[in-house]
């Protein structure tokens, strides 16, 4: 369209809005993962060019952050609800109005900046350990949505959310430790925050009944990505090891947990106002960077897209015949 058109000069948003997505920009966040997209309002429903767009960045970046964005609830859930539908949170309590609306805070839905030794606050922290969203379900989450409402002051120290893409930590792995994970299982389940914080309230009878525990494998494969192999695991929702003794189990979650940390995997991104970033959990993990949660309240507002499937793993039966065989998969 010609800049000096009349339908552009008077309805420029307007204009943008129909054909091909040119105006949407893209810039890579970091070499590890990560983009910043620019010239959406996502306070507006996209328009199919748009939303195709904003879907082939996730699935190259994993991680979308939209600068300067104003939305309210129904807004955030108008956007999130694009990408699929949303999961509903277990616990009531860390919801805010809507089910599927979720309050990462240390500051109460009511406003108040909430003691240390709330069990919200301590719940805040089972997010500092390296994990991706909803893994203690059979089908775990697609896409979370976070927005920035209150966040540090640049002065202080922390309170950024890292992130470490598991395609290329499941690359940089030693043959032989891709070997020894190939068949194995991690299991993963809600109660573990209770483990690390026994402080917190016991779950309720209701996320016992209807949040069993459930078992992944630790490498998963990605059918949308010509089957290549990530690790998938958390450190926020279990330890063990299916079939192995708990001291073996565990020291090879500790040898993983340790891997996944290094720089060269990781983005770490320091929030601003009116930030929404969001993240593909299936090939992302991610933590909360500790800060002095007395001082500085710090508000986002979550949603999260919910997952189409069960996590994929190298012997699942839908993709036999498929998966490269391990030997191929090895460094030379
Ligand atoms: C979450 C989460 C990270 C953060 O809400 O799932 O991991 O930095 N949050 O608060
Ligand atoms: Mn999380």
């Amino acid at each position: 369209m010609s800049a000096t058109s009349a339908a552009a000069l008077e309805f420029p948003a307007a204009a943008n809005r129909s054909g091909p997505a040119e105006h949407v920009t893209i810039n890579p966040l970091g070499n590890a993962l990560g983009a910043e997209v620019g010239g959406l309002d996502l306070a507006r429903p996209l328009t199919p060019a748009e939303l195709d767009a904003v879907r082939g960045a996730i699935q190259s970046h994993h991680l979308l952050c939209f600068r300067d964005q104003r939305l309210d609830s129904d807004e955030q859930v108008a956007f999130s609800k694009q990408l699929g539908p949303l999961e509903v949170f277990p616990e009531k309590d860390k919801t805010k109005g809507e089910s599927t609306v979720y309050n990462v805070a240390n500051v109460s839905p009511e406003g108040e900046h909430l003691p240390v030794d709330d069990h919200r606050v301590v719940f805040q922290k089972v997010n500092a350990r390296w994990h991706t969203d909803s893994s203690y379900r059979y089908i775990p989450s697609f896409v979370s949505i976070m927005y920035a409402i209150r966040v540090l002051p640049e002065e202080a120290t922390g309170g950024e959310t890292e992130y470490s893409n598991m395609l290329d930590a499941y690359d940089a792995l030693a043959d032989e430790m891709k070997a020894r994970i190939e068949p194995l299982h991690m299991v993963h389940y809600f109660e573990f925050g209770r483990r690390l914080f026994p402080e917190l309230p016991p779950v309720s009878h209701h996320e016992r009944v209807h949040v069993p525990p459930t078992c992944h494998p630790l490498v998963r494969v990605h059918p949308d990505r010509g089957y290549r192999r990530s690790l998938f695991f958390t450190t926020n929702a279990g330890n063990e090891v299916s079939g192995m003794s708990m001291e073996d189990g565990v020291a090879l979650h500790r040898r993983l947990a340790s891997h996944v940390s290094r720089p060269e995997f990781c983005y770490k991104h320091r929030w601003r106002p009116n930030d929404l970033v969001l993240w593909n959990n299936r090939v992302l993990m991610h933590r909360a960077k500790g800060y002095d949660m007395a001082r500085y309240p710090r508000v986002f507002r979550r949603t999260t897209v919910a997952g189409t499937e069960a996590v994929l793993g190298p012997y699942s039966q839908a993709v036999q015949g498929k998966v490269r065989p391990l030997d191929t998969v090895f460094k030379s």
